[in-house]
């Protein structure tokens, strides 16, 4: 008899670390911090490495009141790495890696840009490690981003379902998006060139069980976006357990959800974390602006 799914419970720890840089105020049970007493345009590089440990703890942080131009932005996020390719956008005029995310007031659509739970870019080879999103105008209510703890999920499942996913390999590709939103909307969201789009489509194969390579932690690398397959077996019998660690990632417990203002920049961990924007602010219009920093190959 299958029993009663209830709330998980025991594996929780978004407590925040003592620092000497900065302050970090959990928000909520399963992830994400407020990273306080920091201006991101003049880190130390002891500020910096305490920054980096907060994200790596609560996989997404983010600042508030941070007036950012686009070269500051990306000065920020060059600390981080090299940055990412983005197979949808080529930036804003003279700075190509920030990609624009704006929605205008007048604008009705059913697939908006990030509106399904994914991680970013996941059809690449090298995903990205680090995403940073920062907020210029907001909606007077809705536009929230929401974010799934990949690694909590992963503890979160039994020893012998731990056990049974180690080996296997996921296929990651734009192609079931893509056609999800030609059919929501007549037309999907383009690719930034018919290269990228051929790569997204054909994609990339990955653990679907990936060690974090700076904590060393264990997360599930699956969403409902990008995950069309897994090695060796039929669709049949891949669909239902990419669809059940699907929705086993991104139930409520695991999840945390930001209300925008104008000024924050928020940052999350590609590598161990999924995230969704809502589709839920029509009328009012929402700019904000993206960077990827270039991740390794999963492990
Ligand atoms: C994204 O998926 O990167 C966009 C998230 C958002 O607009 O909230």
């Amino acid at each position: 008899m299958q029993e009663v799914r209830v709330t998980p419970s025991g594996a929780f720890d978004n407590h925040a670390r003592s620092y000497r840089h900065i302050v970090a105020r959990p928000l909520a049970a399963a992830m994400g911090a407020e990273i306080q007493g920091v201006d991101v345009r003049s880190l130390s590089d002891e500020a910096f490495a305490e920054v980096q440990d907060a994200l790596w703890h609560h996989k997404m942080i983010y600042f508030r009141d941070q007036p950012l131009s686009h070269a500051e932005h990306e000065a920020f996020s060059l600390r981080w790495g090299p940055f990412g390719t983005d197979a949808y956008t080529a930036g804003v005029p003279d700075h190509p890696d920030v990609q624009p995310v704006i929605k205008e007031a007048d604008k009705r659509t059913k697939a908006l840009f990030g509106g399904s739970w994914h991680t970013d870019s996941a059809f690449l080879a090298r995903p990205p490690s680090v995403s940073t999103l920062y907020s210029v105008e907001i909606p007077p209510y809705g536009g929230d981003t929401a974010w799934a703890n990949t690694v909590l999920a992963y503890n979160m499942l039994s020893p012998t379902m731990q056990a049974m996913l180690a080996p296997l390999r996921v296929h990651m590709s734009a192609q079931v998006n893509f056609a999800t939103q030609q059919r929501l909307e007549g037309k999907a969201i383009p690719f930034a060139s018919d290269e990228k789009k051929t790569q997204a489509f054909d994609g990339s194969f990955h653990p679907l069980v990936r060690t974090h390579p700076h904590s060393g932690e264990k997360a599930l690398f699956v969403d409902e976006s990008y995950a069309v397959g897994i090695e060796g077996m039929t669709s049949a019998e891949a669909a239902p357990l990419l669809a059940f660690l699907s929705a086993h990632i991104i139930q409520h417990a695991f999840t945390c959800r930001l209300r925008w203002e104008p000024g924050m920049l928020v940052l999350w961990d590609n590598r161990i974390c999924l995230h969704h924007a809502s589709n839920d602010y029509d009328g009012y219009r929402r700019e904000l602006y993206r960077t990827t920093v270039q991740g390794e190959t999963p492990a």
